[in-house]
């Protein structure tokens, strides 16, 4: 069989910053770039839900952690120095839409000033290094069209979420235009807008899976408000594989510097809450799916309706395209926690041998990041 040559091998014994490594995605992120031989470190706040991925995985002893807040500019001057990182992605954020509402002020601070203050550090940083500022599809200015919003469109955002995500991304540009647009700079940057994404190990606050899989694994039922609404799916190796291609890419060609890029889901990965439910409900063996769910007309809070992206600069660029078909999205996306909640097996392992499953695919597929 052929060998892979996983992103080029650039990770490879690089020291590697995932800002936001204790959450879903940087969880995923750090296992995944150790698997692909990087020295990892990591900086968060705290370790966002319990139980966690960070925490299940045992992350802790494979990485270096160190506990800050992004806010603090000194601290994270301090701390990036002492790393000397080669590569860093930045997915510290406040994700939560629910809680950007009860927590305006400290949602716009840590994606906002975040953001700024990784930059800030970045700016004078003499070492080469490649950034990668993960921002959301959210940062669109949301005008409710059928079309992919493509990279060149308005940033903006109705909620506190959304728009936190658009000034976090006003923020990147300025700083490029401003500090790292200098021919021959030693710091690379470029920002990276993906949608919603689900995979096992997520336990954030109303999230759909989340909140199915709690209540799965305590037998209950779980309640969905809007069964028919309907949503780009995608799994978090999807993304996570445009962020680690886009950073190769960037480390080898300079003039990606300043670019946005979107990361979404193929248009056919649209289904709706209930077909989601209904078909992660089988691979749970419930037998008739109202053991599984029901539906309540309680809707919390305002959330900006299906927005879709154009992927398209990616695709021309790099070659990027998603992996995973709908059924291995939901294969993937339930067995890890079956694994977890009725296996109680060695999740990092686990996490691992989805990694490569995923590689594996992707190799098959002919994808370029794995030639
Ligand atoms: N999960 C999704 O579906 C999704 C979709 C689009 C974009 N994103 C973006 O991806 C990134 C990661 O999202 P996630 O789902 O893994 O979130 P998460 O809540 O699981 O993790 C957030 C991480 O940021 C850290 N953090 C929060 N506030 C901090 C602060 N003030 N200082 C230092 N660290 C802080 C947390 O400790 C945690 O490690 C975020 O930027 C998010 O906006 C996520």
């Amino acid at each position: 069989m052929e060998q892979k040559i996983i992103f080029g091998d650039v990770y490879r014994n690089k020291k590697v910053l995932v800002t936001g490594n204790t959450g879903f995605k940087g969880s995923w992120l750090c296992t995944w770039l150790i698997s692909l031989g990087a020295d990892v470190f990591g900086i968060s706040n705290a370790i966002p839900t319990n139980p966690s991925m960070f925490q299940e995985l045992g992350l802790a002893d494979k990485m270096k952690h160190y506990f800050a807040d992004v806010r603090d500019l000194g601290e994270m001057r301090k701390i990036i120095y002492e790393i000397e990182p080669d590569f860093v992605f930045h997915l510290a954020a406040q994700p939560i839409v629910s809680l950007s509402y009860s927590e305006p002020v400290d949602t716009i601070a840590t994606n906002v000033m975040g953001t700024t203050n990784v930059l800030e550090v970045l700016r004078n940083y003499t070492k080469p290094c490649t950034a990668i500022i993960i921002t959301s599809d959210k940062c669109y200015d949301n005008v409710e069209w059928i079309y992919g919003y493509k990279e060149t469109d308005a940033v903006g955002g109705k909620d506190i979420y959304s728009g936190s995500k658009g000034a976090a991304e006003l923020i990147f540009k300025c700083y490029y235009h401003s500090f790292f647009k200098k021919e021959g700079g030693t710091v690379q940057v470029a920002s990276a807008r993906a949608g919603n994404v689900i995979g096992g190990g997520d336990w954030a606050l109303d999230r759909i899976i989340p909140d199915c899989m709690r209540s799965w694994s305590e037998g209950k039922v779980v309640e969905i408000r809007s069964p028919k609404a309907t949503r780009p799916w995608q799994h978090v190796l999807e993304p996570l594989s445009g962020y680690l291609q886009l950073g190769e890419r960037l480390y080898r060609d300079h003039t990606l510097n300043g670019e946005s890029f979107n990361f979404g889901p193929k248009p056919e990965y649209n289904h709706t809450v209930q077909e989601i439910l209904e078909d992660m409900s089988l691979r749970w063996h419930f037998e008739n799916s109202k053991e599984a769910y029901q539906v309540t007309g309680d809707i919390k809070f305002y959330e900006a309706g299906l927005l879709k992206l154009n992927c398209d600069k990616a695709l021309f660029h790099f070659q990027w395209k998603p992996t995973l078909n709908y059924h291995t999205l939901i294969e993937y996306t339930s067995d890890w926690y079956y694994e977890f909640y009725k296996n109680s097996g060695n999740m990092f392992s686990y996490t691992q041998g989805q990694i490569e499953g995923y590689e594996n695919l992707a190799s098959q597929a002919h994808l370029v990041w794995t030639k």
